[in-house]
């Protein structure tokens, strides 16, 4: 058919970019670990903290990216509180505003689950026990309210969110006067890579075992002394004082 041939060759706008969309993949990937190696008794138990840390990894790398990351990842591009209400407005009136980058609402809901999952992080990591998994919780249903967003947006908009979170493009003819996203530049992505090795370095410092499977548990014990804080099988070395 017509349509459908036509539809092979529709012309794409390039909108999120490679750095941007690996994040958010990983991202996922490192919270479902982390949710389900959380219970003391689950098999995966030794990937908690470490996905833990991965997550931590990832939301200052996002942090820096809001700075230098390609057009539509900057926090300038799409942190627009006055943009809110109209925005608002057209989804009551069933008009919704299809948007390149993220829509204002979108906005909103990416720096509450960035911030969720720094206070999960955070509390995971000073050990606030009862606090950490209140966020945890909370966090996970924000993450359930994100992804019911995306699919009713998809619906309204009639255009695929998720498809272009994998592919980093959206149609061309659904945003007539939109251009390609200026992509990011080699300097940011210099910069990018140095922070995000400068986390991990720090991390190492604060948890030299902090990327190697072990229990929660042990992370909660590592700093008495005599206990067990390395795999089995390992010596000693890297261990903190
Ligand atoms: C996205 C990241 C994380 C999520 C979703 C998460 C979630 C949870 C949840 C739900 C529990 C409660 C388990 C139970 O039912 O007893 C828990 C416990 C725990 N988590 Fe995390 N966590 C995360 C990151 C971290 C990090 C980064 C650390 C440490 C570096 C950590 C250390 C612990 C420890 C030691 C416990 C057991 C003791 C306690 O409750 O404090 N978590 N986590
Ligand atoms: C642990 C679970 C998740 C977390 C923490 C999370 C977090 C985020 C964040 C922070 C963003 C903003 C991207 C940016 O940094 O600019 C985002 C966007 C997005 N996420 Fe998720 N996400 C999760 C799960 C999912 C799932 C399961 C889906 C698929 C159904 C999904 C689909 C999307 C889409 C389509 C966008 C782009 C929205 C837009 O067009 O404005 N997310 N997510």
């Amino acid at each position: 058919m017509a349509t459908v041939s036509a539809d092979r060759t529709v012309r794409r706008i390039r909108v999120w970019d490679l750095p941007l969309r690996l994040f958010h993949w990983l991202l996922v990937l490192a919270i479902a670990v982390a949710i389900l190696s959380s219970e003391e008794d689950s098999a995966l138990n030794q990937w908690h903290v470490m996905a833990g840390w991965v997550a931590a990894i990832l939301v200052l790398f996002r942090i820096v990216w809001g700075f230098v990351g390609g057009e539509h990842s900057r926090f300038v591009d799409f942190v627009k509180p006055r943009a809110l209400a109209h925005h608002v407005g057209g989804l009551l009136r069933g008009q919704p505003e299809a948007t390149v980058g993220h829509n204002a609402l979108g906005a909103l809901s990416v720096l509450l689950l960035l911030a969720f999952v720094a206070a999960t992080v955070g509390t995971g990591i000073l050990l606030a026990g009862e606090l950490h998994e209140v966020i945890a919780w909370a966090m996970v249903a924000l993450v359930g309210v994100h992804v019911a967003a995306v699919v009713v947006m998809s619906l309204m908009t009639r255009e695929s969110l998720v498809g272009a979170m994998v592919t980093g493009s959206k149609i061309a003819a659904r945003h007539p006067e939109a251009r390609d996203a200026r992509p990011p530049s080699v300097l940011g992505l210099i910069l990018a890579v140095l922070v995000v090795l400068g986390g991990i370095y720090a991390v190492l410092a604060y948890d030299p075992l902090a990327f190697t499977p072990r229990s929660a548990e042990s992370y909660e014990h590592r700093a008495s002394p005599g206990h067990q804080t390395v795999p089995a099988g390992q010596d000693e070395q890297g261990e903190r004082d």
